[in-house]
């Protein structure tokens, strides 16, 4: 029997995941399958143990489960940890092995795909929910100049600083509102990391926050020219990406970690990539 993989979530059939790990399985010639699960809402856990009695090896989980599987897993690494949410399990007998490799993702398609390098940079993440949790560490790692949190309820961006400091981290990390970025102040990178843009609406963020050489980042793919993007285009950002580099770059992580290969992500990202107009 061939070993089994899939995606869990709800709703489901919108992933992309299959159509990723079966083109990195086919690339790296591993005998696996790739699967969706839609788990019904409330029933994380019997679906979960469901597919590992049936051999399932690992999971991708996305939206609503990603704090479900911190709970279900026995192991977390720190990146789920840190972020409170995990994205990828991997059951060995009675363990399961909790990631998070989003903020991983993100950084590695930052740096090497898109050839920007965080260290030494003013960096700006908008939004302090789920998606800003696990982009803080490996953001820190890059050693930026400044990592300023912002976010329309300026207390959960404060809470999140807060948290991050008490666990010993790097003191270049800062939070508050949009209001509490100054007209004169200037970021190199601009990440959005708010669910804003699904709804096609904009974070109150001024457009004097971009650095014209700088980088504008949506965390959301497929979905062309947001308005975040088109202001950071209307205000003279030289570059402008979508968070398809980071899907598929976590993707790559996960199927590293369960199979032991790394896979080739640039005709990937090209392949599902949708232009920004
Ligand atoms: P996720 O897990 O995807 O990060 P989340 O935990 O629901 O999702 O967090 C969504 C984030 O987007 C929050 O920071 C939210 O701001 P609030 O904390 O003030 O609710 C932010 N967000 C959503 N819509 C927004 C909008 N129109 N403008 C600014 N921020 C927005």
């Amino acid at each position: 029997m061939i070993d089994r993989y899939a995606v869990i979530g709800n709703p489901i059939s919108h992933s992309k995941s299959p159509l990723i790990h079966t083109g990195f399985a086919h690339d790296s010639g591993q005998a696996m399958s790739y699967t969706t699960l839609e788990g019904p809402l409330g029933q994380f856990a019997a679906t979960v143990n469901q597919f590992r009695a049936e051999g399932g090896k690992g999971l991708n989980v996305t939206v609503p489960f990603k704090l479900d599987a911190c709970a279900y897993a026995t192991d977390l690494a720190d990146s789920a940890r840190s972020a409170g949410a995990a994205n990828a399990l991997k059951f060995e007998g009675d363990r399961c092995y909790a990631e998070n490799f989003d903020g991983v993702g993100l950084v590695r398609d930052i740096t090497h795909n898109l050839g920007h390098a965080l260290r030494g940079q003013r960096v700006l993440l908008l939004g302090a929910g789920g998606a800003t949790r696990g982009a803080v560490l490996p953001i820190l790692q890059q050693s930026p100049a400044r990592l300023f949190i912002a976010n329309r309820t300026v207390a959960k961006a404060q809470d999140l600083v807060a948290e991050f400091l008490a666990h010993g981290t790097s003191a270049v990390l800062e939070g508050g509102g949009y209001g509490d970025l100054g007209a004169a102040e200037v970021f190199d990178v601009v990440i959005n990391a708010t669910s804003a843009s699904l709804g096609a609406e904009l974070p109150p963020l001024p457009a004097s926050a971009f650095a014209a050489e700088g980088l504008a980042y949506d965390m959301v793919y497929g979905k062309g020219l947001t308005p975040f993007l088109q202001l950071a285009q209307h205000s003279g950002v030289a570059h402008l990406a979508d968070g398809v580099g980071m899907l598929v770059e976590q993707a790559a992580e996960a199927f590293a970690w369960w199979r032991g290969v790394r896979p080739e992500t640039r005709c990937m990202i090209e392949r599902i990539s949708v232009p920004l107009q």
